[in-house]
């Protein structure tokens, strides 16, 4: 005999699902990092869901507020439910590993740098060797386990400074190991990867340890098609970036980990 789930079940599985794939990325100082989703569900089901400790719902002195977060184990469970219903999220971790760079993997880290970036933009391959070498646990880097190649990476240096200039790009003995910020330099993901949401999964991963680690504040530069992106990966626009790296216009996007 087939096994059918109840209304009720697939009404919750399905709703922490939608909760997951629209959830953003919270920028809010006064809490720690977290991934929100906006409400539009049925009351006695996110109560249910929270006390199965799968999602936190906030309360101001009006009431509850109109945004949820989900918990750690709500996040899985809800990768392991896409998966389970045959839908693509295809749990991302599984797929590829996160990890901190090896050595070895400069090469990788340099060829992809010049796929994803114009000559102008693109950190050269002594650069990228060079941050290599010396910053390697603040590369991220997610790694295909079916060919154990790179398919995407974020970086970046320590420092104590709060704004972006473009000597971080260019001199990675500028980070500081005991540096309360990032500043991130290059977010990239080979063509054949993109659009399954490995760069926001890339990010995410990063900003999480990065906040385990104590740290206060990430910041980067990117040009304005980009804005709109680290806006809804939680990053706030800061206006106009005092960098002129590649003769182009950057905006400055921080992101608040810790105060
Ligand atoms: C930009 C880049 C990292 C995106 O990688 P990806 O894995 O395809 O991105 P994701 O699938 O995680 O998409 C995350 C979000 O960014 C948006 N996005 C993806 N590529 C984008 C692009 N080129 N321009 C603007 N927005 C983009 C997606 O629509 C998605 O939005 P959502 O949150 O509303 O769903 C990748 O295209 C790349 O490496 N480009 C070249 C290098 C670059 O531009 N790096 C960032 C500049 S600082």
């Amino acid at each position: 005999m087939s096994y059918k789930k109840s209304y009720e079940d697939a009404v919750k599985e399905l709703s922490l699902m939608l909760m997951y794939l629209t959830r953003v990325q919270d920028n809010n100082e006064f809490c720690p990092y977290r991934e929100l989703s906006w409400k539009g569900y049925d009351f006695q089901l996110m109560d249910q869901l929270s006390q199965e400790d799968l999602i936190y719902q906030p309360r101001s002195r009006r009431g509850y507020d109109k945004y949820l977060y989900l918990t750690a184990s709500g996040r899985q469970r809800a990768q392991e439910l896409l998966e389970e219903y045959g839908l693509c999220d295809k749990a991302l971790n599984e797929r590829y590993e996160f990890r901190s760079i090896f050595p070895h993997e400069a090469d990788q880290a340099a060829d992809i740098e010049n796929i994803c970036f114009p000559p102008h933009e693109a950190c050269t391959p002594a650069m990228m060797k060079d941050r290599i070498e010396k910053v390697p646990d603040l590369f991220l880097v997610a790694v295909d386990r079916a060919t154990g190649q790179i398919a995407g990476f974020l970086n970046g240096i320590a420092t104590n400074e709060y704004s972006f200039r473009d000597e971080f790009f260019s001199d990675a003995s500028l980070h500081d190991p005991s540096g309360k910020n990032i500043m991130l330099l290059g977010l990239d993901v080979l063509p054949q990867h993109r659009g399954q949401g490995l760069a926001k999964e890339i990010v995410f991963q990063y900003l999480r340890r990065e906040w385990e680690k104590g740290r206060k504040m990430l910041l980067l530069t990117c040009l304005k098609p980009k804005v709109k992106m680290y806006k809804r990966m939680g990053f706030r626009d800061q206006g106009i970036a005092n960098s002129s790296w590649g003769g182009e216009q950057w905006h400055e996007m921080s992101y608040v980990l810790n105060i």
